[in-house]
């Protein structure tokens, strides 16, 4: 099959973020607490997406409300939100709202949290905005297709006093594997994705356009929202000659700095708000390269300078969030819970480099444990995943402290994700982290030991799973339960 490749598409200017992303959720009404509420119609059903310029055409693909990315969400801090979701989609479905700590059952786990939304049917999901910040969401049933083929959208929770911009803007990226024809190809769950890096695609897009250039004013101070919406391509802006602030991680604030090396990792599902001070000269262009996988390198995008200034210097507004209402995890009494990662191409090898007990996963102990869908190729503390129902391999004292010890005894980075919770990062393979950053799904480099702490304070059983949506599919999934 022939594949489009980035750098053979014809590309023409658009503006980006103009077209999908814009619409806005109902006007507040009176909650049940006195907090305003909202509300939003959410219709997953088949559509058609202009992700490449002309002359290729539009890509049919599964869309929230007709646009892909689906409808940008934009509430406060504080307020409810209400979402009725109607599938109209051939099969079932569910929507999961990543990063939000939300009640169990508003969780958008099929099986585990509610029944699927059946076709035709309906569900609605309600709950509040704690936690200001940059979250998303998509559907948690055969998410491997279902948000491969486009369903996703941004949900923005504003401080009640976010720091002063010019503009506040959100990229969702994604990475799609296009045909000639500009379809989405439809090798789903194909053992190579699945026992490798997962489904890596060659186009890519910032809110559903593979864009050519993003317009930009000479001083003008922007908060970027970027969220990685891709199932398994990680991502590392390397923004040319700007120097990005993080301001937030999974929508959780974090001490302002400058990203290792410059660049901006995003692993999927992680999202980073950034501040980017525009300082190019009137009519000059940067170019905003992603360096995440070495000899691959490619131009994401243009940061093109309009004539005339905003102003000469950059301003000297803070850019400090206040805080979340997260409880802090007392790391001194929180009990420690060993969970390794391992399976996958190669994996055998590298649990052995590491001194561990082969875990008898895929080209361990043999092939006996993969089933012929592709499960069982990757395992959470020796056992992998089939479906959402599982026993909990863990199950937490509701309201103490927690160490997830975790250990990636696999040759691939894994983005872990925790439902329900965000924790801290503590310690990255023994010392401890500088920014002890709050996340939702933490990257871990092959071989990498990380700790997270955090207070169970969310009762219900929550998933914990691989990002690398293929590798969720293929067992790296299991439960945890705060109980
Ligand atoms: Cu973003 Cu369990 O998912
Ligand atoms: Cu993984």
């Amino acid at each position: 099959m022939t594949r489009l490749h980035i750098p053979m598409l014809s590309r023409r200017a658009f503006v980006t973020g103009a077209a999908a992303g814009a619409a806005l959720v109902g006007l507040p009404a009176a909650g049940q607490s006195g907090t305003a509420l909202r509300e939003i119609t959410l219709r997953a059903a088949p559509g058609r997406a202009r992700l490449v310029p002309e002359p290729h055409p539009e890509t049919p693909s599964w869309c929230y409300n007709g646009a892909v990315p689906g409808p940008e969400i934009r509430m406060k801090q504080g307020e409810r939100l209400r979402v009725i979701v109607e599938n109209a989609l051939d099969e079932e479905t569910t929507v999961h709202w990543h990063g939000v700590r939300v009640p169990n059952a508003m969780d958008g786990v099929p099986h585990l949290t509610q029944s699927p939304i059946a076709p035709g049917d309906s569900f609605t999901y309600e709950f509040d905005a704690d936690d200001a910040g940059t979250f998303w969401y998509h559907p948690h049933q055969r998410s491997f297709e279902q948000v491969d083929r486009g369903l996703q959208g941004a949900l923005v929770v504003e401080e009640p006093n976010p720091p002063r911009v010019d503009r506040d803007i959100v990229w969702v990226l994604d990475d799609w594997r296009l045909t000639s024809a500009a379809e989405i190809s439809d090798d789903f769950q194909n053992f190579h994705d699945m026992s490798h890096a997962g489904r890596l695609g060659n186009t890519v897009t910032i809110n559903g356009r593979v864009p050519d250039v993003f317009p930009v004013r000479s001083g003008e101070r922007m908060r970027l929202r970027i969220i990685n919406a891709a199932n398994a391509r990680i991502f590392a802006l390397d923004f040319e000659g700007h120097e990005p602030s993080i301001i937030a991680l999974d929508g959780q604030p974090v001490a302002s700095h400058s990203p290792e090396g410059g660049l901006v990792v995003l692993g999927p599902a992680m999202r980073a708000d950034i501040i980017l001070d525009c300082h190019g000269g009137p009519g000059t262009r940067a170019t905003v390269v992603d360096r995440a996988y070495r000899g691959d390198e490619y131009r994401v995008v243009d940061l093109a300078y309009g004539e005339g200034r905003l102003r000469y210097a950059p301003p000297d507004w803070p850019v400090a969030l206040a805080p979340n209402p997260l409880a802090e995890p007392d790391i001194a009494k929180a009990r420690r819970h060993e969970v390794t990662f391992s399976g996958g191409m190669m994996g055998a090898m590298v649990e052995r480099e590491m001194g561990l007990a082969a875990t008898g996963g895929m080209m361990g102990g043999g092939m006996m444990g993969m089933m012929h869908d592709g499960s069982g190729i990757w395992l959470i503390n020796g056992k992998a995943a089939e479906g959402h129902l599982l026993d909990p391999f863990l199950t937490l004292e509701r309201g103490a402290s927690h160490i997830l010890a975790m250990t990636n005894a696999t040759a691939f980075p894994h983005p872990m994700h925790l439902h329900g919770h965000s924790f801290r990062v503590i310690r990255r393979n023994g010392a401890p982290t500088v920014h002890r950053e709050w996340q939702d799904t933490v990257l871990m480099a092959p071989r990498e030991r990380v700790e997270i702490a955090f207070v169970a304070d969310n009762p219900g059983d929550w998933m914990f799973h691989c990002h690398i949506l293929e590798h969720q599919a293929a067992g790296m999934m299991g439960v945890v339960r705060v109980a």
